[in-house]
């Protein structure tokens, strides 16, 4: 649309200075040099931009006129999702697949691709349990490919970064909703520690190099797809995450939902989390990555809740899902699953002032996009 509307005024002006006849020569030529500068899209590394958010945010930054070039090792994704990714926006993403925790073949990339002007480091391992059993996966992968991407930064001249950090740094917060200055409490998990330790990698080598600028954003619980149901959460296995639980329930592959809990200190006994649309969390990226290129950090590094502000309970959402679908869900109470926290939702009074950015989408717009996208990939009509 951008785009339409400048290339229109733009032959417009052309018109007009060439029938005004003054100078033109080196006005046109001007003109057209800007033009050209223009139409030179910026190139963005999107490390995991097969995956769930990454593939969100791959999208948003095409439909803002930035050129994304992915990289992505397919552990948890396929490559199918880049084919997606064109129907949706008419351009498929260069891409590259290979382990970022291998440094020559990283270093080859940026041999290869030059002038990139941000990260997105969406890349790693990230199940909760997983991460309790396979510790030193998760420190491995997590860490490597973080100081291995901020080496090659510093050696290639890439100045900005966005981190894809996670809520769950601040545990169970002492003060609801929490703020970006809440304090972190002890991590519950390898995984959750990755993020916290990975914030602390960002924020020194920062510190160190202040050519650097990062950007960590504190995700809330990313749930929903694509409205065009071309791409969403592809869970290996059984999903351990509620939404795409439920969706796998609702659509006949799951016998029932165990709903963890009804004795917590909440309205229902529910545990309450901060739901947002992953399409909202993609587009905060962009305004990032804006944010950054445009000079208008506050800081070198910063930090963003990226949440709705609206806690909601695990029964509000099934409900939430019967309503908005027309589709029961069978379910049954179970024990508390360990690990888990009872409540937390996002103050997000900074983010929204600071980057001008909102989540728009409704609870009830998301749980249909989710089902959409299960429907969509299950062939039920
Ligand atoms: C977890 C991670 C978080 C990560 C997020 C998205 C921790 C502690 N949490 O969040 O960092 O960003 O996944 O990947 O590291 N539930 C059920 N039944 C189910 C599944 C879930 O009742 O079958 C409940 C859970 O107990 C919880 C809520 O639903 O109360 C949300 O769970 P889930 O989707 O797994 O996300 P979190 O655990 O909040």
């Amino acid at each position: 649309m951008q785009n339409l509307f400048f290339n229109t005024f733009f032959k417009l002006l052309i018109t007009f200075i060439y029938r005004s006849k003054k100078n033109h020569h080196v006005i046109f030529l001007f003109l057209w040099l800007i033009r050209y500068q223009k139409s030179m899209k910026q190139k963005i590394l999107i490390t995991g931009g097969t995956g769930y958010i990454g593939s969100h945010t791959v999208v948003e930054l095409i439909n803002e006129g930035f050129e994304p070039i992915v990289v992505d090792n397919l552990s948890n994704s396929s490559a199918d999702v880049l084919d997606n990714i064109e129907k949706i926006t008419g351009t498929k993403p260069v891409f590259e697949q290979f382990d970022l925790t291998d440094k020559a073949k990283l270093d080859a990339f940026f041999e290869k691709y030059t002038n990139i002007k941000a990260i997105i480091h969406f890349a790693a391992s990230k199940a909760v349990g997983e991460s309790v059993e396979k510790p030193l996966l998760y420190y491995r992968n997590n860490l490597v490919s973080l100081m291995n991407l901020i080496d090659c930064q510093l050696k290639y001249g890439v100045s900005n970064i966005v981190f894809s950090s996670s809520c769950t740094v601040y545990g169970q917060p002492d003060v609801l909703p929490v703020t970006e200055k809440t304090s972190r409490k002890d991590a519950e998990s390898p995984y959750a520690n990755t993020k916290r330790v990975n914030e602390d990698i960002l924020h020194d080598a920062i510190h160190a190099n202040p050519q650097l600028n990062g950007i960590s954003l504190r995700y809330f619980n990313p749930i929903g797809a694509h409205p065009s149901a071309l791409i969403g959460e592809l869970p290996l296995g059984v999903p351990q995450n509620l939404v795409p639980f439920i969706t796998q329930t609702a659509a006949g592959l799951r016998g029932e939902l165990k709903v963890f809990g009804n004795d917590y200190d909440t309205p229902d006994g529910s545990a309450i989390r901060d739901y947002i649309n992953v399409v909202d969390l993609a587009k905060a990226h962009v305004v990032a990555i804006k944010r950054m290129l445009n000079g208008q950090s506050k800081a070198n590094y910063e930090i963003f809740n990226l949440g709705t502000g609206n806690g909601y309970s695990v029964l509000e959402i099934v409900k939430g899902f019967e309503k908005a679908t027309g589709v029961k869900l069978n379910y049954k109470i179970v024990d508390r699953r360990a690990g888990d926290i009872e409540k937390i939702w996002a103050d997000t009074t900074y983010a929204n002032n600071e980057l001008g950015w909102k989540a728009e989408a409704t609870l009830e717009e998301t749980l249909l996009s989710a089902w959409k996208w299960e429907k969509n990939l299950r062939n039920i009509l």
